[in-house]
């Protein structure tokens, strides 16, 4: 055990300590705690701790809203206030950008906190668990642990609706005499439970994942939770049957509903399932996707380029004022979304292509399926853009590269690589918006813009 001053607050939400020339990152520390910790992991180029017991607590601490924060994994910051959260990850993309990205020359931050922080995901999901005795609970995974589930009678970053039904159906799920599944032993029956609540419905859309097994089960939790929570209009059961953490069932079925719903975003009305990506905290998103419009300002006459496109969003949002727009993305769930969602529009000017951005740049010539592209928007998953993406990317020229990303971390990697192989790029905006207010995580829009 060493006795440690935490500096400053790292990504993910980690405090930052230094001991014997090694940085420690500690989980629940924050910036001006002195605390004994114990060194739990050690890598080449830092270590990871665990708080033992705080010496002198920080002035910036307060208590969580949430009493099950710190065993549960969902939210990492709640002993923060908000206000502090904000300006901390603030603090953390410039750092980042210009440790990692060797950026020096960054446009001025736009910050967009939340007005409300809590209950703003539109999109949740639950596991279920047992304890000692056979008892189901559902809630989400301990910190840190793969097996372990935190019961929780009320989820306060979830949709306020969630609580009702998360009780609903463990209390079904327990009548049903069928046990948990269980990570190693890779048995059981219930896995998970997704919710998704429609923004301007109020409508909740609930999906089901077990193992193979008795479907009149499952039905019987379904008219039990849309007896209880009227609200509740669609229940799926989902079969996963794979050894994994992720709810993404195998095949699907409505048994109460229609298996799409429903969704707004801005002036579209998109259909979704609870499986398929949507940002999601729609509320941030809109105001993102307003400002992204806004800084594309288009004139009808451009070729657009929506890279990891999901079920489309951006091509749908660009599609009215571009004269062209194409939608790459990997799941084939997605891809089908947006193709149907477009036609349900009336979109006639935007393609959708099913299959890796790396492939299709590198092996297929993406940006030869038409004029070359007037704006490339990227928005890669946590890792960024895949390298092989890079070259082929430059290589078209675009006089114009949005990029929209969840991890400061490979965005400062991402942009050094492209501004060190097109030095005619400028970042010209750097947008932060909090879209996951209690954890660590935040989105972040960059513009890169060629001079001529
Ligand atoms: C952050 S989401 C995109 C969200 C979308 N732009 C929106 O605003 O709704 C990233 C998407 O990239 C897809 N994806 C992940 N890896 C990919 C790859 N290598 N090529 C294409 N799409 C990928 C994922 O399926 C996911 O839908």
């Amino acid at each position: 055990m060493v006795s440690v001053e935490i500096e400053k607050l790292a990504l993910l939400g980690r405090g930052l300590a230094r001991h014997d020339g090694m940085t420690v990152f500690v989980r629940d520390a924050l910036p001006g705690d002195r605390a004994q910790i114990c060194i739990t992991k050690v890598k080449p180029r830092y270590a990871e701790a665990r708080l033992v017991q705080l010496e002198r607590p920080s002035p910036h601490r307060i208590t969580p809203s949430c009493r099950h924060f710190g065993a549960c994994g969902g939210c990492d910051l709640q002993h923060v206030a908000y206000a502090t959260q904000v300006a901390w990850k603030r603090a953390q993309l410039v750092e980042t950008l210009q440790h990692l990205g060797g950026l020096t020359a960054l446009p001025p931050v736009a910050v967009h906190p939340m007005t409300d922080p809590w209950h703003y995901r539109n999109k949740m999901e639950f596991s279920f668990g047992e304890v000692a005795g056979g008892r189901i609970v559902m809630g989400l995974h301990q910190r840190g642990s793969f097996q372990q589930i935190v019961k929780l009678e009320h989820c306060w970053i979830a949709p306020a609706l969630a609580s009702d039904v998360l009780q609903q159906v463990e209390d079904a799920a327990n009548a049903s005499g069928l046990p948990a599944y269980h990570p190693r032993r890779h048995d059981g029956f219930w896995r998970y439970m997704v919710i998704r609540v429609a923004q301007a419905s109020g409508q909740a859309h609930v999906l089901l994942v077990t193992n193979e097994g008795d479907r009149d089960a499952v039905l019987r939790v379904a008219q039990a939770v849309t007896r209880a929570v009227p609200r509740v209009a669609t229940v799926l059961w989902g079969v996963s049957t794979r050894v994994s953490d992720v709810a993404h069932p195998e095949r699907t079925e409505a048994l109460i509903g229609r298996e799409v719903a429903d969704e707004r975003i801005g002036p579209l009305t998109v259909q979704v399932r609870p499986m398929n990506f949507v940002q999601p905290n729609l509320t941030q998103a809109e105001r993102l996707y307003e400002e992204l419009l806004a800084a594309a300002a288009l004139t009808g006459r451009e070729v657009v380029y929506d890279l990891y496109c999901g079920i489309g969003v951006i091509a749908l949002l660009t599609a009215p004022r571009a004269q062209r727009v194409y939608g790459v993305e990997s799941d084939p769930e997605n891809i089908a979304l947006a193709s149907s969602n477009a036609a349900r529009h009336g979109v006639a000017n935007a393609t959708f292509i099913c299959g890796k951005v790396e492939e299709l740049l590198l092996q297929r010539g993406l940006f030869r399926l038409g004029p070359p592209p007037d704006l490339v928007i990227v928005d890669p998953p946590r890792v960024g853009l895949h390298p092989d993406a890079i070259g082929p990317l430059l290589q078209a020229q675009p006089p114009r590269l949005f990029y929209l990303s969840c991890n400061p971390a490979s965005l400062a990697r991402d942009l050094k690589l492209l501004l060190d192989r097109e030095p005619r790029f400028r970042l010209t905006r750097l947008s932060l918006y909090d879209f996951f207010p209690q954890t660590g995580h935040m989105e972040v829009f960059a513009a890169l813009e060629r001079s001529v």
